[in-house]
């Protein structure tokens, strides 16, 4: 029988991607392959993002888009997965009928008896916080080669409860996987041909899975033979431990490059989001980090317009951004969730946010740019993952996250290599070999 077609599309987090690579092989278990398209499809899978403004009215437009397609195919079965999910639960559904199956992200070991399920024309729900671990229940990965690259969660959930979040309530408590099941997973991958993981968790420094936390899971999985690269993300700097900060600088795998969001400079605000730190605990935390690991790039979550932040409190932000030198850096305008305690105080007024991101992100851009342009004449060790868009071209990242391209012959997809970087473009840095 022909394999079925599952297509997957995914918003949001890096969590989200990695839960969708796991949803694909659990239903590749049950006969199906992956397509691109949502025409060839016999299952179309939205797995969704609730963290800012709209997100699930885009999740009901884009649901509409395939009205057509279930109407001219009505075997073709339509789910929600994620946090919208999570948020919405059998809402979606009243809204929504053509959607046969709606399942939060803590439930995806059971989307194989969920499919069953509406293949035999009913619907299936699931937005449980089940006690059984759902990667332990989803079957193994395939042993199909891979990328260079991996993302691999460790983590889930967050106990911080920041006044404007709703991971606290989508993604529920912070739950680490044991450390054994993450070095099987990581071995299987490098198997597989991965060379760098990024390890994931909504809040991954909180990782207790393992002795030592994070950084004992880091030091254990730089054992690994193969695996040369290890990032971990995203982080909230209460839990960057000394053993953490230590590890920049004593694990040669640990790549120096770490997001650290702080979302704003003003301590009146980041008392008001429930941060838990000052902004001066935020630079005395990067100055052990610089210490531990000098050229370390950082990068941050900023949002702007936060209930009742002035003029005074933003241009502390941009203080911030000044005094710590970003490498990279995410930033949102304040997006009011319902149920969490921001949303309830008086609100910024929209032009003001607008005015505010844009001076910040020209700040963020600014930084980004002179640092990238600052390793002009360095080398730098890339790893390539693809053919880059001219004939002859690879295209890889630094240590340091930075796209690199080089013009060679002599290297495939997987390979490191000392690059010397000879010019800075807008987004990316090019390079020629320097095996010396
Ligand atoms: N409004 C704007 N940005 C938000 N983030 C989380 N919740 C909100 C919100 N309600 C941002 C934070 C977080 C990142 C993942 O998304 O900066 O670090
Ligand atoms: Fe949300 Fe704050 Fe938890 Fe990050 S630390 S997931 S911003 S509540």
């Amino acid at each position: 029988m022909a394999p079925k077609k599952l297509y997957i599309k995914t918003y949001g987090c890096q969590m989200n991607v990695y839960d969708s690579e796991r949803m694909a092989e659990a239903m590749g278990g049950e006969g199906y392959e992956t397509t691109e398209r949502p025409e060839d499809a016999d299952m179309i899978l939205l797995n969704t993002c609730h963290i800012r403004e709209k997100a699930a009215e885009k999740v009901y437009s884009e649901l509409g888009r395939y009205k057509g397609l279930k109407a001219a195919r009505p075997d073709l079965k339509i789910g929600v997965a994620g946090c919208v999910a999570q948020a919405e639960g059998e809402e979606i559904m009243r809204r929504q009928p053509m959607v046969d199956l709606v399942v939060g992200p803590q439930s995806y070991h059971r989307l194989p008896e969920m499919e069953a399920k509406v293949r035999s024309g009913g619907k299936a729900l699931d937005t449980d916080f089940p006690e059984e671990d759902k990667f332990d229940h989803l079957k193994g990965r395939p042993k199909a080669k891979r990328g260079p690259t991996a993302f691999l969660t460790v983590q889930e959930g967050c106990d911080k409860f920041c006044a404007f979040c709703v991971v606290p309530y989508t993604r529920g408590a912070e739950v680490s996987r044991p450390a054994e099941r993450v070095l099987t997973e990581a071995r299987d991958l490098v198997e597989r041909g991965v060379r760098e993981i990024t390890l994931l968790g909504q809040n991954v420094n909180a990782y207790h899975g393992h002795d030592g936390g994070l950084a004992g899971l880091i030091h254990a999985l730089a054992e690994v033979d193969g695996l040369e690269r290890i990032r971990f993300t995203t982080s909230h700097p209460n839990d960057m431990d000394e053993a953490l900060i230590e590890a920049h600088g004593t694990c040669d795998k640990l790549m120096p490059y770490l997001h650290l969001p702080v979302q704003a400079g003003s301590d009146k605000i980041l008392k008001r989001m429930n941060r838990q730190h000052t902004a001066e605990q935020y630079l005395r935390l990067i100055e052990r980090l610089r210490a531990a690991r000098p050229d370390l790039h950082l990068s941050g979550d900023f949002i702007v317009g936060f209930p009742e932040e002035t003029e005074a409190d933003f241009q502390a932000t941009l203080d911030l951004i000044e005094a710590v030198e970003y490498g990279s850096a995410f930033s949102f305008k304040y997006s009011e969730r319902p149920g969490t305690p921001a949303a309830e105080r008086p609100q910024v007024p929209e032009d003001e946010k607008d005015d505010r991101l844009q001076r910040l992100q020209a700040l963020l851009t600014k930084q980004q740019r002179s640092l990238q342009d600052a390793m002009v004449g360095r080398d730098v060790h890339v790893l390539f993952e693809k053919p880059g868009r001219l004939p002859g071209q690879m295209v890889g990242k630094s240590e340091y996250l930075h796209a690199v391209h080089v013009e060679t012959s002599g290297i495939v997809p997987g390979d490191l290599a000392r690059i010397r970087i000879e010019s800075s473009g807008p987004n990316s840095l090019k390079g020629v070999m320097n095996p010396l």
